[in-house]
């Protein structure tokens, strides 16, 4: 029996992405970004399919925590950094390598509190142009040198910047932040990291030592024109369920809450047992398309917490317990996306606990 929401997670369509950057940047080294449960893929089944991994980027240091004690040892930098004296501490006892991005990490760096021993590997953010985190390029000399004469900074120094509009190729904010970075970091010792995933497919002068991928590793576009199928990329997730009831409605029904949809004409109604609960779009519009039994039907109404409902059509052969299709082979998420005036990271990201992870080709 089909079960009720599931995802699958396809290990070799992660294997495969990562060698589709490694055609992009045959020279960089792979910075794997697996913040936020690995982008809704679960953070651990990431790092596994991921063990080669030069490094890999999480978030927060309670995520570097997580693969540290989960046996990972490959080099982990910690995206946000940290704020204060303990934060350090853990950095330095894990061994993550934080993001400096802030004075106040360097007064935290300087006060030099703390037991742990040793050094830590850091990554000195320079802003140039998406104003989130980082040292404008005036103060960006100042800090660096402040840093190089900390005892628990590793030396050298790595340098980083990211792209705030990378994902629009005609947009040449990312000419300038790429020129900004290069003149800044000019002379300065220590490797570079500038490249996310629409740097590694869209911006071959932003390829450095380290590149950054993250969706593009889960196998879905940066760009909001195209797929990751038609990157040459597959995706890592599917998200599946199954029909769970199937009735005849007529002319003049309206459909779910709200009754924001009517039948215009008699047709067959298809429930299926996926919700906002689940990490179903809630904004999905009517018209989103469903695959049931390989194919593509509209969904009708509004999402509801465990279910939505589809228009069947009225010569259908579905019926209760046939397999549905959310997103993936055939129905890309970033399509899926545009229906819910959102982005695909959202989708995947927000899928919910309670949808089980199955690996492809596993049984139930
Ligand atoms: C600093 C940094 N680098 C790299 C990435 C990866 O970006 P993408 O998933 O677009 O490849 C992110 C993600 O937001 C990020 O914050």
């Amino acid at each position: 029996m089909t079960p009720a929401a599931y995802a699958v997670f396809n290990q070799d369509a992660v294997q495969h992405n990562l060698s589709q950057v490694r055609r992009c940047a045959p020279h960089a080294k792979v910075m794997a970004v697996i913040k936020a449960n690995a982008y809704g893929h679960g953070l651990l089944r990431m790092a596994i399919a991921l063990q080669q991994i030069d490094a890999f980027a999480v978030a927060r240091v309670d995520e570097g925590v997580q693969l540290r004690k989960a046996g990972f040892d490959n080099r982990i930098a910690v995206l946000e950094g940290f704020t204060c004296a303990e934060e350090l501490e853990k950095l330095l006892h894990y061994q993550l390598e934080p993001v400096v991005h802030s004075p106040t990490q360097l007064d935290v760096f300087e006060a030099g509190t703390g037991t742990e021993p040793g050094a830590c590997a850091i990554w000195l953010k320079l802003d140039t142009g998406m104003n989130r985190l980082g040292f404008k390029a005036q103060h960006f000399h100042f800090a660096h040198q402040r840093l190089s004469r900390c005892a628990r900074v590793k030396q050298p120094i790595n340098l980083m910047t990211h792209f705030a509009n990378a994902d629009d190729c005609n947009d040449d904010k990312t000419l300038k932040q790429i020129d900004l970075f290069r003149q800044t970091v000019a002379g300065l010792a220590g490797e570079r990291s500038l490249a996310n995933s629409a740097g590694i497919l869209g911006w071959a002068q932003s390829l450095s030592d380290w590149v950054r991928p993250g969706v593009m590793l889960y196998g879905i576009s940066p760009f909001p024109e195209s797929t990751g199928r038609q990157l040459g990329l597959i995706p890592a997730m599917e998200l599946h369920s199954r029909l769970i009831a199937v009735k005849p409605i007529d002319a003049g029904d309206s459909v779910g809450y709200g009754g924001t949809w009517t039948c215009a004409k008699p047709t067959t109604l298809g429930v299926v047992a996926i919700g906002y609960g689940d990490g179903y779009p809630r904004h999905a519009k009517v018209g989103t398309p469903v695959l049931i039994n390989g194919l593509r039907v509209p969904l009708i109404g509004r999402v509801s917490m465990d279910m939505i409902t589809v228009d069947l059509g009225s010569q259908t052969q579905a019926k209760p317990g046939d397999p549905v299709t959310l997103w993936g082979e055939n129905l890309p998420v970033e399509e899926i996306a545009l229906w819910a005036d959102t982005i695909p990271y959202t989708l995947v990201c927000g899928v919910t606990r309670r949808v089980q992870f199955i690996e492809k080709n596993a049984d139930f």
